[in-house]
């Protein structure tokens, strides 16, 4: 039960927590225009080529979509921590620490894209030294998180579990990722190859321990049920989760010439996702049920339809882990969809339930006020979202006829002119619709009229 007291305390750290939530949205905004850029240089490659070229529009776009993910999971997270722990957050000035050094380190790393000073690897392409800013910037957040809680993991809920998890290992996997630094990994380039992976696949797991855990901390809030997060099924499919987080990669690395039982073993684990998705299909019915009761609800609505998309890119990540077909979509923009699909359709729209969550509880009003707006964003987004998927599909089908029929490539690029039309154009107007949501969500944040929601509920 939340006291008084708790809500004076947390009230203190809200600000905190908003700005890291604008300082997200910033990123996400800022990604996606560098996103539509890169795409409209797949259709114009001169376009904007000696100013800011797609080896630069690329990375950029990567680097801020993916902040954009962490950055939004820890401002839910400090908004939450007092809320769950009823009592203030340890270390409110380390919050701001925190702010100020992760908007430090973005301005650098930037800065430096822009400037074309790289030398890092995939997904961390900026140079390598940065990445142990990165890691200095979490200290507060980590110090904040487990001497705010003080958990009793016996009783913790599962969302308490995934953040923990999530942090542990996005520090392993991120000095794991630097590995190719030491010399014994970069001269033996399978050694190197099958590290790096391994590293940039779990990294992902850990940020979905992250996202995840939002995710189930705003269901258990928006449907008053509080037994799922406690209960032994979930358990089970959070450890087969981390199982997955840990061994999952081996996809990645089919291609290279590592110790078969590698492989075995990451393809057996890969195929354990089936449960997942038999899971969550038998519970489709329920789920459906609860959104139409529930659509009114905008971080409900959000939670549904990443219901949708986790179906969607589950199907597709189980496909593209059997070897044989692995075979052939490696390198293919398959694999592109199966990345911007995870991390549109299901991380952010998990993370926009949590935005717009924290909107209701803050500022219900004028959450109301907005909710056309919204209404109509989700729509938008959702609908040029799966065009973008499918043309993103269609890319990679075209390359594999093309690469089994021994086409030239100029012939290949002929056949996927209409998808690469269809991707671009519905890109644009993801931004469209995402942007339409994150306005709507910073108007909320940044009114002045308070809200009324459940400010004065225990628990909420
Ligand atoms: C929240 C929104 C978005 C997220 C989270 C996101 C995420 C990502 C990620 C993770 C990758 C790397 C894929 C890989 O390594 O295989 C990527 C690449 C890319 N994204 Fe996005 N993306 C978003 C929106 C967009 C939009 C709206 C466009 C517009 C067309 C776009 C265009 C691209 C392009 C052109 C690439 C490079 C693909 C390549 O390597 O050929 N993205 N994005």
């Amino acid at each position: 039960m939340i006291t008084q007291a708790g809500l004076q305390n947390h009230t203190a750290t809200d600000k905190a927590a908003r700005s890291f939530l604008i300082l997200a949205m910033s990123y996400l905004l800022f990604g996606l225009l560098l996103g539509v850029i890169s795409g409209f240089q797949y259709l114009l490659p001169p376009f904007l080529k000696d100013q800011l070229s797609f080896q630069q529009t690329r990375p950029l776009h990567v680097y801020l979509v993916i902040t954009w993910i962490f950055t939004a999971a820890q401002a839910g997270i400090y908004y939450y921590l007092p809320r769950i722990s009823n009592r203030p957050l340890y270390w409110p000035a380390g919050a701001w620490l925190h702010f100020i050094m992760q908007l430090g380190v973005s301005v650098f790393i930037i800065t430096c894209f822009f400037l074309g000073y790289f030398g890092g690897r995939e997904y961390l392409e900026f140079p390598p030294l940065l990445g142990v800013f990165i890691l200095l910037s979490w200290l507060p957040f980590v110090i904040n998180f487990f001497f705010t809680l003080k958990s009793n993991y016996k009783t913790a809920p599962l969302y308490i579990w995934m953040w923990s998890t999530g942090i542990l290992f996005f520090y392993i996997t991120v000095a794991e990722s630097y590995l190719w630094l030491f010399e014994h990994f970069r001269e033996n380039i399978v050694r190197d190859i099958t590290v790096q992976w391994k590293a940039l696949g779990s990294m992902v797991g850990s940020w979905n321990m992250l996202v995840y855990g939002t995710g189930m901390y705003v269901m258990e809030k928006t449907s008053g049920d509080d037994k799922t997060a406690r209960s032994p099924l979930a358990f089970f499919f959070y450890f087969l989760g981390l199982t997955n987080l840990m061994f999952n990669w081996g996809h990645h690395t089919y291609i290279v010439p590592a110790a078969p039982w590698v492989k075995t073993v990451a393809y057996v684990i890969s195929m354990t996702e089936l449960l997942i998705l038999a899971h969550l299909i038998i519970q489709w019915k329920k789920t459906m049920q609860g959104a139409k009761k529930n659509y009114h609800l905008i971080s409900y609505r959000l939670l549904s339809y990443a219901d949708i998309w986790i179906i969607l890119n589950l199907t597709l990540a189980i496909a593209i882990s059997v070897p044989a077909w692995n075979y052939y979509t490696h390198g293919t923009h398959i694999t592109v969809a199966h990345a911007m699909g995870a991390t549109i359709g299901i991380n952010t729209w998990l993370l926009m339930a949590s935005v717009f969550y924290i909107c209701k509880n803050e500022k219900a009003g004028l959450l109301e006020k907005r909710k056309p707006l919204i209404g109509k964003g989700i729509i938008i987004t959702n609908i040029s979202l799966l065009i973008f998927w499918i043309a993103l599909l269609g890319m990679g089908l075209v390359k594999i006829s093309s690469k089994l029929n021994n086409e030239v490539f100029a012939l290949m690029m002929q056949k996927s002119k209409p998808w690469f039309q269809a991707f671009t154009y519905s890109g644009a107007v993801v931004l469209i619709g995402l942007f339409m949501l994150v306005y709507a969500a910073v108007k909320i944040l940044s009114g002045s009229k308070t809200g009324d929601a459940d400010k004065n509920q225990p628990g909420f």
